[in-house]
């Protein structure tokens, strides 16, 4: 991950000076306004961003990101971090629009004194990517008029669909729950073939590491088309179109969907009509939906991210209309503000804490897996972890090779996240006490016999 030079600073510097800071501009930006709109937020709210880009799109244009948090650059042990996604679909405009405003919203917030914007920026590192897909935002809003096509843009520029693109690992985990195997990290050690495999775009790629090399926690990836929050899995077990998909977290996945839909009056309006008349929506329920349910996708990046690393994912459809007028935004941020902060809170729920050995050495890559639910999490470098989880009374487990597995009962209420840290005896730790055991009751032997 190479830093954001600041070359684009010195050209953005008079606009963003002589803007009127802090106000949200609710207009498209395309590729130029959307860099100079994030380092505007970069001015004005020094301390608590950064700018950096994860990659290239195909055309060249850089995947940028805002990060937010009370320590810019670096994993704070314990804290979580939170990642939005959104315009991958290079044609669904408003989630990329939306980031800019949120970005826009948090730093005017936090400066402004805003108690609940300051805590959660300062306990979370709050990862923003506006355009996953910026060469097909390029291409869709090149298009003249108000009326957009409903597929120009919609892949990369290479054609490729982006949320088909992701390896398919639900076709592994499904086997796996059968024949028995890994129920979590289905890329580890995989690394290699990721980066020789032609068939992903470099936008894919790019995101692929990012959600292996960062300890995510949550995230939510923005679409629009429809109005709803989809959970995992997105996926079909049986292959068939439309058939309730569960993960082992389904419990969880529902709450954070309705975490968001609840905010939002539009989504979770019970009487909302179809976007179109020929749309089935009769799976949406209080303005949520499990994927595969409502229809299959294989090779999306929502399930990716649950498969092969910590990270939860949903995804959000937004509006009707993928590239909606210019004067409807103000619109939809207003409906989605309290949903997009609302979401972020989620991140602190269920358990977390730090797993060390008993010098306090953290153990990184431990496994925290919890009764009943058939998906392990792992440890991040520090000892760190965060296990969301519905609220209820869990026994969860820490263990790590070499080390005697420690369980915990531990009940959880809504939010905020139960405390609980573990400390792993070693087995050569245990070993070596054992050994000075027999020595002990050796010696009382023979003094007692007299040898
Ligand atoms: C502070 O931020 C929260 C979350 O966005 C919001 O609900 C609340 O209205 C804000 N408070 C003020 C005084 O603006
Ligand atoms: C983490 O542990 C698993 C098995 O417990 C192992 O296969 C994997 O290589 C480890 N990963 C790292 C980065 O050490
Ligand atoms: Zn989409």
């Amino acid at each position: 991950m190479k830093l954001f030079l600041s070359v684009v600073f010195l050209g953005v510097l008079g606009v963003a000076l002589a803007g009127s800071e802090g106000e949200i501009s609710f207009e498209y930006h395309q590729y130029e306004e959307l860099r100079k709109a994030l380092v505007s937020v970069w001015l004005q709210c020094p301390t608590i961003t950064r700018i950096y880009t994860i990659g290239e799109s195909f055309e060249g244009r850089e995947m940028l990101v805002l990060e937010m948090t009370d320590n810019p650059g670096t994993h704070e042990p314990g804290e979580p971090e939170f990642k939005y996604i959104a315009n991958m679909h290079g044609n669904e405009a408003v989630g990329r629009e939306l980031l800019i405003y949120l970005a826009q919203y948090l730093c005017n917030q936090y400066q402004q004194g805003n108690e609940t914007i300051i805590d959660l920026v300062h306990n979370t590192r709050i990862h923003l990517m506006p355009s996953m897909n910026p060469d097909g935002f390029e291409k869709a809003a090149s298009q003249p008029g108000e009326i957009k096509d409903w597929f120009v843009g919609r892949s990369n520029a290479q054609g490729v669909d982006l949320n088909r693109n992701f390896p398919d690992l639900d076709r592994i985990i499904y086997v796996n729950e059968k024949e028995g195997g890994a129920n979590n990290h289905l890329l580890q050690n995989m690394k290699k073939a990721v980066d020789e495999n032609t068939k992903l775009a470099p936008e894919s790629k790019a995101v692929i590491h990012w959600i292996m090399d960062i300890p995510f926690v949550l995230s939510a990836n923005l679409h629009g088309g429809d109005v709803v929050a989809n959970y995992p899995y997105d996926e079909t077990r049986t292959g068939s179109t439309h058939e309730y998909s569960a993960s082992p977290d389904d419990v969880m996945f529902k709450s954070l969907a309705r975490a968001y839909s609840i905010y939002n009056p539009v989504m979770s309006d019970q009487h909302r009509a179809p976007c179109r008349k020929t749309d089935d929506d009769t799976s949406f329920k209080e303005g949520i939906t499990n994927g595969g349910a409502w229809y299959s996708v294989p090779g999306g990046m929502q399930d990716f991210n649950y498969l092969s690393s910590n990270c939860f994912e949903i995804t959000l459809e937004l509006s009707c209309d993928k590239f909606p007028s210019e004067d409807s935004l103000k619109l939809y941020w207003e409906q989605n503000r309290n949903s997009l902060v609302n979401y972020i809170e989620q991140v602190h729920r269920g358990v977390k804490g730090f797993v060390r050995d008993h010098q306090g050495n953290p153990i990184s890559n431990a496994t925290i897996s919890v009764e009943g639910i058939d998906h392990d999490l792992t440890t991040a470098k520090d000892g760190d972890y965060w296990r969301l989880l519905a609220p209820g009374n869990f026994k969860v487990a820490a263990s790590a090779p070499g080390y005697l597995t420690v369980i915990k009962k531990v009940a959880v209420a809504y939010s905020p996240a139960t405390r609980v840290d573990f400390e792993l005896e070693s087995l050569m730790e245990r070993k070596e006490e054992e050994r000075e055991e027999l020595m002990d009751w050796w010696k009382m032997m023979s003094e007692t016999l007299n040898f």
